[in-house]
């Protein structure tokens, strides 16, 4: 056991006898005693030549040390929404080892009336305090916030990103060393786009030194508030946007990854056809979306909490603007099978010290309170696991997509071509289904044979699922996984899943697989099927493209222009929406929401060597 927490310490928030708010492990002030939002305004944006410096441009990204209280953010994305020639998307991507929690946040950002909405909204989205990635997404996607919780030391070097402009704002030099060291100044210099600016408003010498040896020449320009002096500096290099991708992209398979791929390069203004043999899909299930964690706090739980996270802010931000999504927080109780994991799942909570928002553990007593009936003993509680509706899913977000994803149903892609700078798909007959310069694989197992060079170690397992009609005897309001899992369907009744079958290719529904799934709801929930008779249940049957190291494949394969999202095993709906923003936060340039690390685990070239 690592014995690691995988939550930062979150900053307690206190004041100076005049109002300013103070860190008192710092011993400093968050901002400058003649006002924040003005010295943000003044320091920051004034300081990198903004607004004027944005303007025109598709994308443009702020690479900020230390969020603190987040006036610098929201500054900006103020600044944002009064100019109407302002960037389509901008990427704020700030590194904080201490953020607030909400409540604190919220108390803080209060007394700035002109922020208010904006600080609504951030307070609203913002994450628990887990260390890591966080990208949340605010104005229909157009402001993106990337918050690397942790050491700004350890975290820097985990992002690949290219910035147009930096905020440098830890606390003093004097008190906070490390944020200012050279080898953050390094990290900063790695990232930064040619042309780069950067402000501060410290003039210390060490500073200035270390910008210099990183390729920074500064210069020194009026201060705000009591301070004479701030800094300004630039990176060698034009100014200006790397010419753009040619936005044009041929999905092959319109499951949760193509369709989660699609619609995340049709927001970034991408053309995409998206091809799938399959004109209508069943709406009738639904499935559950948790995070991992494990003894070894293996990668597979490492990526699952931003995955998670970004799932949920997905969900939410897709039903704020308006699409219907069938889904609920319901909260997932994940039950131990039997003493010895019982014991090791209470372990896993305190030596990783999660927060008790996100995961806990619970006796028996509490877990059958939670449920509202019997259960067989202690497990884990995860407060904001939820059940979603694939169906509903794919449709809102093709509806959010519009016309930037034409689709191709009923055809089957059965292979690929290059001919000059364009992939082609074609079909059975040798005919172009559709074409363009990338090419994202996202036909499950498929995926196998499309690209049999990319090595993808691919198994094909079968699954069925179990409807329980409503009853009252059944009442059950969550999600209980477990052996499996039960949850609670939108129209009344459960869905019981899922069976586990190896080398079966037929995908009929089956009553022995039904009695399965029965007894497995029964060693969860003691007497749930009483009454029940397999035959006479529906269900539904499907297939999982599942990867030996459990982990799904988002990325650029070896073959230039081809990208794969498959491998998603059992848990699609926690893998898709992370996996396809990675893809296409790296197609367009843009801020990874992954650490390298992470990134790079889940890499399709990860077969190759
Ligand atoms: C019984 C069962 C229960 C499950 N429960 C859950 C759950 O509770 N929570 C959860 O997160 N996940 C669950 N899953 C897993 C989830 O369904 C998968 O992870 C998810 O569907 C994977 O998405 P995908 O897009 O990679 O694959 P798929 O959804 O399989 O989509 C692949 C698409 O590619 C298309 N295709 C294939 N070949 C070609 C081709 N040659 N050309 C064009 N298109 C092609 C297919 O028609 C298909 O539409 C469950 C799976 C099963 C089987
Ligand atoms: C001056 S405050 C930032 C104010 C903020 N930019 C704003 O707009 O409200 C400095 C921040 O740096 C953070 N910090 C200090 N050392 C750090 C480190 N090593 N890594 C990451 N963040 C750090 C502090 O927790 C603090 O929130």
């Amino acid at each position: 056991m690592t014995g690691r927490s995988v939550c930062v310490v979150p900053a307690k928030l206190e004041r100076t006898p005049e109002g300013i708010p103070y860190a008192p492990d710092f011993g400093d002030i968050y901002h400058s005693s003649a006002g924040g939002l003005a010295q943000a305004r003044h320091v920051f944006l004034a300081g990198n030549g903004l607004p004027d410096r944005w303007r025109g441009r598709a994308s443009f990204t702020i690479l900020e040390t230390g969020f603190g209280l987040g006036l610098n953010f929201l500054a900006a994305w103020h600044a944002l929404r009064a100019d109407p020639h302002g960037p389509a998307r901008l990427h704020f991507v700030s590194v904080e080892r201490h953020p607030f929690r909400a409540a604190e946040l919220a108390e803080a950002l209060a007394p700035i009336e002109e922020l208010a909405p904006l600080a609504t909204a951030l307070v609203a989205a913002w994450p628990p305090p887990l260390a890591g990635f966080h990208r949340i997404a605010f104005d229909g996607g157009r402001v993106q916030l990337t918050l690397l919780a942790g050491d700004a030391r350890e975290l820097l070097p985990q992002l690949e990103a290219r910035a147009d402009a930096l905020f440098l704002d830890g606390f003093s030099p004097a008190k906070n060393p490390e944020m200012w060291s050279p080898e953050v100044v390094r990290q900063l210099a790695r990232l930064a786009a040619p042309g780069a600016t950067l402000a501060t408003w410290t003039v210390a010498g060490g500073v200035r030194a270390a910008l210099a040896d990183a390729g920074f020449p500064v210069e020194k320009r009026e201060g705000f508030g009591g301070k004479r002096e701030m800094l300004v500096g630039c990176r060698a290099g034009e100014d200006e946007t790397p010419s753009p991708p040619e936005r044009r992209a041929v999905v092959v398979g319109a499951g949760l990854a193509g369709t989660f791929v699609a619609e995340r390069l049709a927001s970034r203004g991408w053309a995409v056809h998206l091809v799938d043999p399959v004109e209508k899909r069943t709406g009738a299930t639904v499935g559950l979306v948790r995070p991992i964690a494990n003894l070894r706090d293996a990668v597979n739980a490492q990526a699952s909490r931003p995955a998670f996270l970004y799932a949920l802010q997905h969900f939410r931000a897709l039903q704020h603007d308006g699409f219907h999504l069938v889904w609920r927080r319901s909260g997932v109780l994940q039950l131990a099978d039997g003493d010895d994991e019982a014991a090791r799942m209470a372990a896993i909570i305190s030596a990783q010290e999660h927060d008790p928002a996100f995961l806990r553990f619970v006796d028996a007593a509490e877990a059958r309170e939670l449920a509202g009936r019997p259960v067989r003993g202690p497990g884990w509680w995860m407060p904001s696991g939820a059940w979603v509706s694939p169906g509903s899913l794919a449709v809102a977000l093709l509806a959010r997509a519009g016309p930037g994803v034409r689709r191709h149903l009923g055809r089957r892609v059965e292979r690929l071509e290059r001919e000059g700078a364009e992939w082609r798909a074609l079909d059975a007959s040798g005919s172009v289904i559709a074409e363009a310069p990338t090419l994202i694989v996202a036909n499950a197992f498929d995926a196998k044979r499309l690209l049999p060079e990319a090595r993808f170690p691919l198994s094909r397992v079968r699954g069925q699922v179990t409807f329980l009609p409503p009853s009252p005897a059944r009442a059950l309001d969550i999600v209980v996984s477990g052996s499996g899992y039960v949850a609670p369907l939108p129209d009344g009744g459960h869905v019981v899943g899922a069976t586990y079958q190896h080398h079966d290719d037929a995908d009929d529904v089956r009553a022995a697989d039904h009695r399965e799934n029965l007894a497995r709801v029964d060693t969860m929930l003691p007497g749930f099927s009483e009454g029940l008779h397999p035959m006479g249940l529906d269900g539904l049957a499907g297939f999982r493209a599942t990867i030996p190291d459990r982990l799904p494949v988002f990325g650029a394969t070896a073959i230039p222009g081809v990208w794969a999202a498959t491998g998603l095993g059992s848990r699609g709906l926690l893998w898709a929406p992370i996996g396809a923003e990675l893809i296409a936060s790296r197609l367009e340039g843009e801020p990874i929401p992954l650490p390298r690390d992470l990134a790079g685990a889940i890499s399709p070239k990860r077969f190759l060597s």
